[in-house]
């Protein structure tokens, strides 16, 4: 038997209207979001730009009120304000003083968040332990890459050991290796048990690091639930390559097999049933041409979101 773990986050039938200006006729960004976050889960709030990630998480913030429907984090409503000592946020585009040290900028803000000045010092360190700056950890922001700032930026997020963590596109603009490190501190906020809410448009980074994911398109959730979930053909269908393929033999295949044939130059990519596997391996074998590489085909992330994108184009 599976238990359902606690609910830390949860948002309901939220909608949100702004009006662009007095007199201007409001505009609905929210169209009645409803999704929780599990204990200890990292999970993914994904959708293209406009979608309203960073709305709803202003909302979870307490930044904006919702127009209708509610939001509550551990058990709290959003709107109360004495559990937002347990929550850490990075917000979309953080601004960071140049002329400081990431050294300079952690002990400012464990100052701002009431941590003792006998712990001040421990903890910056661990901190920045925590996100290898420990290196950098008095250079000034301005030398800083971009990805090193958006670490000091996750650091600053986690002062105060909070429960809970919020990051809005913790890897946008970062090459494939700040990326790498961001994901990697991600997780090693699971294992300390945390839960993690972040907003992305990157799909593989939520493919690699979430337990879960909600896929938000023009105010509304068009998909919810867990990565594997996401992926009904994993391990269904197989995309094999062969090169030296003969015409004749392509045919053949063709005709026996349900299957689906495109060439990539000299080579040729078949995808198939996985029973079909073992025969269409033996047919173009024995007819001469070279197995390349046999993988099972995963319905990617990719296509369940650019399907919601498509879907919601429409709705
Ligand atoms: N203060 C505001 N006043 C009016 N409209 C707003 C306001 N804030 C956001 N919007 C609109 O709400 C919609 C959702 O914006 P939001 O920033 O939540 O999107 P997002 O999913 O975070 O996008 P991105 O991936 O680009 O960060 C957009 O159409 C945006 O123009
Ligand atoms: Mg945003």
């Amino acid at each position: 038997m599976t238990v359902e773990k606690a609910e830390i986050i949860r948002v309901q039938n939220v909608v949100k209207d702004f009006r662009p200006g007095f007199g201007l006729v409001r505009k609905r960004v929210l169209h009645g979001v409803t999704f929780e976050v599990h204990d200890g889960e990292i999970f993914g709030f994904v959708g293209p730009n406009g979608a309203g990630k960073t709305t709803t998480l202003k909302i979870l913030m307490g930044l904006i009120r919702p127009t209708e429907g509610s939001a509550s984090i551990l058990g709290c409503d959003v709107e109360e304000s004495e559990f937002r000592r347990q929550i850490g946020f990075l917000p979309e585009n953080p601004y960071f003083y140049p002329f400081l040290t990431a050294r300079e900028i952690l002990d400012f803000h464990a100052r701002l968040s009431g941590v003792s000045a006998s712990d001040r010092s421990a903890r910056v360190d661990e901190l920045l332990g925590q996100v290898h700056l420990g290196h950098a950890a008095d250079a000034r922001l301005r030398t800083y890459s971009k990805g090193m700032l958006q670490r000091v930026g996750v650091a600053q997020a986690l002062i105060h050991d909070p429960k809970v963590v919020f990051l809005d596109e913790p890897m946008s603009g970062l090459d494939p290796i700040g990326r790498k490190e961001i994901r990697d501190v991600i997780l090693s906020l699971r294992a300390e048990g945390k839960t993690v809410l972040m907003n992305t448009h990157l799909l593989h980074d939520v493919e690699m690091i979430c337990d879960r994911v909600a896929i938000i398109v023009k105010g509304a959730i068009r998909h919810q639930g867990r990565i594997e979930d996401f992926m009904p053909d994993t391990g269904r269908r197989t995309d094999i390559v062969l090169a030296q393929l003969s015409p004749e033999i392509a045919d053949q295949i063709h005709e026996r097999f349900d299957l689906e044939m495109h060439g990539l130059g000299e080579r040729i990519e078949i995808r198939v049933a996985e029973k079909d596997v073992h025969n269409v391996l033996g047919l173009v074998m024995t007819a001469g041409a070279q197995v390349v590489s046999v993988m099972p085909h995963r319905n990617s992330l990719e296509e369940v979101f650019l399907d919601a994108v498509r879907a919601g184009e429409t709705a």
